[in-house]
């Protein structure tokens, strides 16, 4: 498996068919004819790597200045695959490169110190691949000074998407480049989302809908295919003003339409990883052909976007028809871009966003805001679930806040609840959706750390490494929210552990001019999930032993929810409770 995360990689980082067919020719190599010979290898440089193991900090400067990052070896070809797939970690056990992130990359940084170096071919400059990893926030800084005009982004590791923009003449192509294209649209898109008045308009919808969704929670089997469920219909609710009620699974509770746009796009964001380390579909799509998985995904990437886009351009026919819209529709970030964007047009800006331009942005808007949001919301679940003071503590903070503001979830969670938010910032540190949050390729020199690093390079932020140090993080392994608490973070001023506390670490979001433009949003949906469940249910483990949560890495990392227990807490819950067998059907309620 580790061969077909290489060859993601390779092919993710290609963009026109000649490199994308040199990247599938040394997959073709690695996933063929190496497999034997990579075994051996990597057995034996772990052994060696393991005997003159590096004992770095992860903050201490470079011995020799200006030297390059130290690092796997890297080999034609091959990068640093023997070395770097399998890594034996100190306790003795082993983990599988990608496949088990929370662990390979921060043992990268372990071993080498806070910058180093891996091949992964097709991943920077030259056959052996070249990315250099920064796990000190302070020195990533400077990798974000120097991002460039057109900056690297992390939705250009996805190929196969690309390749369906592409094939298809679609206008949503253009964000996934680094060119003047991009810089328009993102300009444009993000003016009605992004400045924190704009995400606060969104409070309201987020909140009322939030209220609604976490009600359903026990009728899923699994939490995962909830949480996503229930992401669509938040995200829908404030980008189209519509009501999508994916997260009802009970019948006719959602309209065929949209529940088919919700499988389609669940379907294409489960699918995307697959093609993406799939052999046939890169060395296929290396020739101009579609593998039958990308025939698959190709299907259900046109079938989202092509309903997600008849539901905007229906939206502007009816503005363009000057008929009324409903409360919640005015006030979505469909029609809050088209009146911004016309408006700037009627002004005589050369910047706003064409009709065609609008639909392409809100439309990849709805299909990107579902597994990131979903994925966080599921980690913070499954560590509540295990922590009843946690949650407890978490409920008495949502219910005083409920209190005060006459019941609105929204009011609560444009508050920013200390604990809600240390609760949410814990789940970051120990169990990150995205370990390389940030991949940036820098336009200048630069200086890491004392390393020299050449315009060009291609430095990801590690950002898990020195969460999870001893050195600076007490039982870095506990689930502590408290940590985060602000006398936490005061007694920390001033001591090298205040280094976790950098704004780099702080969220999921990376940074830099292309930052997630659905950050502040996404982080009020969290808290409406969030604070609304644990209001209404007391959400435990069906089978107290499962101590550990194990996760996979898809588009994101999500862990492998264990079934839940839920019991009804107030008048609504009590009454999904009622209509729901005592057990079986989803989630387990308690009587
Ligand atoms: C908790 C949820 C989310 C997380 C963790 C997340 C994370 C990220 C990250 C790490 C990036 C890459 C930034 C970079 O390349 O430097 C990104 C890009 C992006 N995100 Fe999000 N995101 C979330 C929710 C959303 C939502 C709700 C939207 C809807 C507007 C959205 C839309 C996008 C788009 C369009 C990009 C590409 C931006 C560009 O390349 O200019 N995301 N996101």
């Amino acid at each position: 498996p580790q061969v077909l995360h290489w060859s993601h990689l390779c092919a993710n980082r290609h963009k026109d068919l000649a490199d994308l067919q040199s990247a599938s020719l040394a997959v073709l190599f690695f996933r063929w004819a190496m497999p034997t010979a990579c075994r051996i290898l990597s057995r034996r440089a772990t052994a060696v790597v393991s005997r003159t193991r590096h004992k770095s900090s992860i903050i201490a400067p470079a011995s020799s200045p200006s030297a390059p990052p130290p690092g796997f070896p890297r080999l034609p070809l091959l990068g640093s695959l023997p070395w770097f797939s399998n890594l034996s970690l100190p306790d003795g056990s082993s983990v599988q490169s990608l496949d088990e992130q929370h662990e390979s990359w921060a043992e990268g940084t372990r071993r080498h110190g806070p910058v180093w170096r891996v091949g992964i071919p097709g991943l920077g400059k030259g056959i052996s691949g070249d990315l250099t990893l920064c796990a000190d926030p302070r020195e990533f800084v400077k990798v974000l000074q120097a991002e460039g005009k057109y900056p690297y982004g992390a939705i250009q590791l996805q190929w196969p998407f690309i390749v369906w923009a592409t094939k298809h003449g679609r206008t949503v192509g253009k964000l996934f480049t680094r060119s003047e294209d991009w810089r328009h649209i993102r300009h444009g898109m993000q003016k009605s989302i992004l400045p924190p008045a704009a995400a606060a308009g969104y409070a309201a919808i987020i909140g009322t809908t939030g209220r609604e969704v976490v009600l359903n929670a026990p009728l899923w089997d699994d939490a995962g295919s909830f949480m996503s469920r229930a992401s669509f219909d938040l995200f829908a609710g404030l980008a189209l003003g519509r009501r999508i009620r994916a997260s009802d699974p009970r019948p006719g509770a959602s309209l065929p339409e949209d529940e088919r746009f919700c499988v389609d796009t669940i379907e294409a964001l489960d699918l995307l990883p697959d093609v993406i380390q799939d052999l046939p579909s890169i060395a296929m799509s290396s020739l101009g052909l579609e593998s039958p998985m990308m025939k698959r995904y190709f299907r259900a990437v046109s079938g989202a976007l092509d309903y997600a886009e008849a539901q905007v351009r229906e939206m502007l026919a009816r503005l363009d028809a000057a008929e009324p819209l409903s409360t919640a529709e005015e006030a979505s970030y469909l029609a809050s871009t088209v009146r911004t964007q016309r408006a700037a047009a009627a002004a005589g800006a050369a910047d706003a966003l064409t009709d065609d331009e609008i639909v392409a942005s809100v439309s990849v808007a709805l299909v990107a805001s579902v597994d990131t949001t979903s994925s966080i919301a599921t980690w913070v679940l499954a560590h509540l679930a295990r922590e009843p003071e946690v949650q407890q503590r978490l409920r008495e903070e949502v219910a005083a806040a409920l209190q005060q503001h006459a019941g609105s979830l929204a009011a609560v969670i444009e508050e920013e609840l200390p604990y809600l938010k240390a609760v949410v910032r814990e789940t970051h540190r120990l169990t990150p959706a995205l370990v390389i949050s940030s991949v940036k390729e820098v336009d200048a020199d630069i200086d890491l750390a004392g390393h020299r690093i050449p315009a060009g390079s291609l430095v990801a932020l590690e950002n898990h490494s020195l969460q999870m140090s001893e050195a600076l993080v007490e039982q870095p392994r506990a689930f502590r929210p408290e940590r985060w608490l602000a006398g936490a973070v005061a007694e920390r001023k001033g001591t090298p552990a205040e280094l976790i506390d950098h704004p780099l670490l702080s969220a999921p979001f990376s940074a830099g001019a292309r930052k997630c433009p659905g950050s502040r949003v996404a982080t009020l949906e969290v808290r409406a999930l969030i604070a609304g469940l644990v209001h209404n249910w007391r959400i435990g483990l069906v089978d107290e032993r499962q101590a550990t949560v194990p996760y996979r890495c898809q588009t994101t990392i999500a862990p492998t929810m264990p079934r839940l227990r839920y019991e009804p807490l107030t008048e609504e819950s009590r009454a999904v409770a009622e209509g729901l067998p005592p057990r079986g059907g989803g989630g387990v309620c308690a009587p």
